[in-house]
């Protein structure tokens, strides 16, 4: 018999317990979208769980959505983040960046430049996005070119990188909930005729 206070292996990491902390975005980064010392207090009192899933984390600045989300983009949110990992190491915690893009899930205001969202198709998704100035319809974002793929791919493997930098226990890839890789995996929000849309596989192709 196991009981959820006796440790397991997941993977190449130990765990004390079994529990296991769900990622939840909490908006509390600092200017520049880094993580603060509030961050590493915040961890820190949740390190009693055998695994912690960070807060959905924005690998580029064209992956934010929301208000004061911390990035893994920048030296600086790397240093933040460091703090954070190091404050849920210090209580014999393990914690995984959960790795995020949230496609056509944003707003101009909050991408740079005003830029617009991207997506795999030029549809608006229905509702609202939370922005520094309240909520705001959803515009319609522009599709991603065939060729700007494989920078999406580089940019989930920096992020990798600067998460390992950071010092985390691993990576989680946030591919659920609407967001731009479930955008690629969903017929209604993939229109695509290349490579990347139609079939399921096709549709699965940038997540893989
Ligand atoms: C405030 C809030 C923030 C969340 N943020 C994230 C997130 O950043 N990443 C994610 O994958 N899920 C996020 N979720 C989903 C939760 O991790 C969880 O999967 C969901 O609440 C269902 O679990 P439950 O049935 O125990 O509530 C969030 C949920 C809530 C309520």
């Amino acid at each position: 018999m196991t009981d959820l206070f006796s440790p397991v292996s997941l993977g190449s990491i130990q765990l004390k317990n079994r529990m296991v902390m769900a990622p939840l975005t909490r908006n509390r980064a600092g200017t520049g979208n880094v993580p603060t010392d509030l961050n590493a207090l915040y961890y820190q009192q949740r390190a009693s769980a055998g695994l912690i899933i960070t807060e959905a984390t924005p690998i580029s600045a064209m992956a934010h959505g929301y208000p004061a989300t911390p990035g893994i983009h920048t030296p600086a949110q790397v240093e933040g983040w460091k703090k954070v990992v190091q404050a849920v190491h210090a209580q014999g915690g393990k914690i995984v960046l959960q790795l995020w893009h949230v496609g056509r899930i944003s707003h101009p205001s909050l991408l740079p430049d005003n830029a617009l969202p991207v997506a795999p198709s030029a549809i608006k998704p229905a509702g609202q996005a939370f922005t520094y100035q309240g909520l705001q319809d959803f515009v319609t974002p522009r599709a991603l070119e065939l060729a700007e793929l494989p920078g999406i791919v580089a940019d989930y493997a920096a992020a990798t990188k600067h998460a390992l930098e950071a010092g985390f226990d691993g990576v989680e890839v946030h591919a659920a909930n609407g967001y731009l890789l479930d955008q690629f995996l969903r017929d209604g929000s993939n229109k695509r005729t290349d490579q990347y849309g139609g079939s399921l596989e096709n549709r699965s192709r940038l997540l893989l």
